[in-house]
């Protein structure tokens, strides 16, 4: 049985283990087969930066349940609060119905969303319900229908969410005709430059083709409804935007009354060192949009506006389940430990890892980019540093070693690996990740 206490990674069986086995062959038969798993991990529990699976194996936890776990697995705090509103009040419907919850929530989220205009919150279930949510509120609030986003950018798979993403074509496939009114601009890659745009002047010449390409040619700004934005890239590849660039898109958003979204989905709820990452920046978007940190795992989103922009009536749009009494709990207990300490230690650790990593591309010859902000931090593997040509498959071989030397870490983008371990790591948890990550890209680079 995991404690509270951390532990490193401890493997008692060749992995997957006997157990594992069995679960997983039922699981291929039993479940969609559209899920994408990297390795046979079969979790059974989860304490802190710790998971155990079926076969009594304990790994140290770098991905966070794809950067969920905020406080960790299981903090004690917020089971005790999932527990004690359970066994209150599990389901009322803010839709139809008050409870205190969902006041209290909204009145905290108001409170660290920078912006002198007071907010209003709409809960939702997920990530993609949010920014669901963000699209429908600002055609309402404008009565304009088009959308600018950017390409390697991620916001969910609905419908109008994937509309908007432009991450993978897999991950629009066969799924026919979606919103029409979308336009992509590219998002400045500061690595590897974006559309023939060098690295160094990416920031400004994506802002140059959203005023000459798209404004000019294309589509008039008056009838954009809003613009979505991750400020750091997360499923694309753990990829910052230049604050630069974030402060000349809200320029140019204001210029032309057009919203400003962030989709914080990833990035927000501390993961960062701060509340939001877009505050790294220094910009007050409209909408800001939140989900997987915010409630430790329960399933819970956010959309977060300026008060004035939230105008519509009542009746335009509701849930059942967003905002559930017992995710709301939750994420009441997780904002309390992320203000008392984590989002701290979320920038502390960061400039322990940073600092720890900074010489990986001078170390390692397949590690092109070291690159994010607190805790949320890409590996960008190439094949050649010079050319930077993608090393997908180096980034396989390193993500399966890891979970083989009992670490949990997931890819990002095409070639990326991502640190996005819970907010409470320690530095002997941290020191740890990266031993293993820098005996698993060694023993890699032994076989190319
Ligand atoms: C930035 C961003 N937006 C939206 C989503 C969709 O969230 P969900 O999977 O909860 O629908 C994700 C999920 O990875 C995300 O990273």
């Amino acid at each position: 049985m995991l404690t509270t206490e951390a532990k490193l990674p401890r493997l008692i069986t060749s992995l997957p283990g006997p157990k594992a086995r069995q679960w997983v062959e039922l699981d291929h038969q039993f479940l969609s087969p559209s899920y994408t798993r990297d390795y046979p991990l079969v979790a059974a529990r989860g304490r802190g930066a710790n998971v155990e699976d079926v076969d009594g194996n304990t790994f140290l936890d770098f991905a966070a349940g794809i950067a969920v776990v905020s406080t960790g697995h299981c903090h004690p705090e917020v089971v005790a609060a999932i527990q004690k509103q359970a066994a209150e009040l599990i389901h009322m419907s803010g839709t139809d119905f008050y409870y205190s919850g969902l006041v209290e929530l909204a009145r905290r989220l108001n409170d660290i969303v920078p912006g002198v205009e007071p907010k209003r919150v709409f809960f939702t279930n997920s990530g993609t319900e949010a920014v669901e949510a963000a699209m429908k509120l600002a055609r309402y609030h404008t009565g304009r229908e088009k959308f600018l986003a950017f390409t390697g950018c991620f916001h969910g798979r609905t419908f109008g969410s994937l509309s908007l993403t432009a991450s993978k074509s897999v991950q629009r496939k066969g799924f026919g005709m979606l919103v029409p009114g979308v336009f992509h601009a590219p998002y400045p890659n500061t690595y590897r430059g974006t559309w023939g745009f060098p690295p160094e002047t990416v920031a400004a010449d994506s802002i140059k083709f959203i005023e000459d390409a798209l404004f000019r040619r294309l589509v008039d700004p008056s009838e954009i409804a809003a613009v979505f934005i991750e400020p750091i890239q997360g499923e694309g590849g753990y990829l910052p935007a230049p604050a630069a660039f974030l402060q000349k898109l809200q320029t140019l958003c204001r210029k032309h009354g057009i919203l400003l979204v962030t989709d914080e989905v990833q990035s927000g709820m501390g993961r960062t060192g701060k509340w939001w990452a877009h505050e790294h920046a220094g910009i007050e978007p409209d909408i800001v949009c939140a989900a997987k940190g915010i409630a430790s795992g329960m399933p819970l989103g956010a959309m977060i506006s300026r008060a004035s922009v939230m105008d519509w009536k009542p009746g335009a749009h509701a849930t059942t389940f967003g905002g559930n009494p017992v995710c709301i709990a939750a994420a009441l207990a997780t904002m309390n430990l992320l203000e008392n300490g984590y989002i701290a230690n979320a920038a502390k650790m960061g400039e322990f890892l940073f600092a720890r990593m900074k010489d990986w591309p001078a170390r390692f010859r397949t590690v092109g980019d070291v690159r994010g902000k607190g805790l949320m931090i890409g590996i960008e593997f190439v094949r050649n540093q010079k050319t930077k040509e993608k090393g997908s498959e180096i980034r396989e071989k390193i993500i399966q070693a890891a979970f083989q030397h009992g670490l949990l870490v997931l890819g990002a983008g095409g070639n990326g690996v991502r640190l996005s371990p819970p907010l409470m790591i320690n530095e002997e948890q941290a020191d740890c990740a990266l031993g293993i990550l820098e005996t698993c890209i060694a023993e890699v680079e032994r076989t190319l």
